[in-house]
């Protein structure tokens, strides 16, 4: 499959929505989710009275939490696989007893989408993670994060993503192209850093023998206007 910029994709794990393609993983929660969830339940004061949006979300773990603990005053669950946004709205149905005050949705968002009238300039916090390996919508989703943001009061994205090759590095860059302010954090939480310490060389090893740092250690990404 050709991707947005003419580059060739896998087929297998893509799937065609309307004129967008998307990664068809949904039937998978990624470590970096547990680490972004795990985050934002031990940040949970910045997310309170916010709104707040998670994009390329998968099973959402981690707007479930700020939606379920913060007191955030709205949480959208996004993402651009529209069966991974019919499962979000089931579980936001089954879950409804479970979020106090707080508005929460699930949004079929693409993030190189045109009309994103409706939720531009609207956010106080974006959050995200493991999206930034996709190569094909750097662009788009630096795009998508400086619509998104509010002008008007302070705004901040928050990203896990692991550095994958060079993949991270090349988002930031495109981010910064555009404007957008980046800050990286390597070692941002106790838990987090022993648990990956655990996993290079410690007793955990055997329990993730796969785990190499580039591919599976996500950093912590803050993304400003
Ligand atoms: C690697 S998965 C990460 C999912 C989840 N955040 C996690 O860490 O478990 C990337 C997610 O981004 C979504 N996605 C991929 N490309 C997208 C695009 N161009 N626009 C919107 N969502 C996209 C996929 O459907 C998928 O759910």
């Amino acid at each position: 499959m050709i991707g947005t910029d003419g580059q060739w994709v896998h087929r297998e794990s893509w799937i065609k929505v309307g004129s967008y393609w998307v990664l068809d993983i949904m039937f998978s929660n990624w470590p970096s989710e547990d680490v972004l969830a795990h985050y934002c339940l031990t940040h949970r004061d910045i997310f309170r009275s916010k709104k707040v949006i998670e994009l390329g979300s998968g099973y959402g773990l981690a707007g479930f939490v700020i939606a379920s603990v913060t007191e955030a005053s709205e949480v959208v669950i996004s993402d651009g696989n529209p069966l991974v946004v019919d499962y979000t709205q089931g579980n936001i149905e089954a879950n409804s007893g479970a979020f106090g005050n707080t508005a929460v949705k699930s949004m079929m968002l693409h993030w190189n989408q045109e009309d994103i009238s409706s939720v531009a300039d609207n956010f106080d916090i974006i959050v995200a993670s493991d999206c930034t390996f996709f190569k094909d919508f750097h662009r788009d989703l630096a795009r998508i994060v400086k619509h998104l943001l509010s002008k008007t009061k302070s705004s901040e994205a928050i990203f896990l993503s692991p550095k994958r090759g060079n993949s991270l590095d090349l988002f930031l860059e495109v981010a910064e192209e555009n404007g957008l302010h980046i800050s990286v954090t390597e070692n941002y939480d106790k838990e987090v850093w022993k648990c990956h310490e655990g996993f290079l060389n410690g007793a955990d090893r055997d329990s993730w023998p796969s785990y190499e740092t580039g591919h599976s250690y996500p950093l912590l990404i803050r993304i400003t206007l």
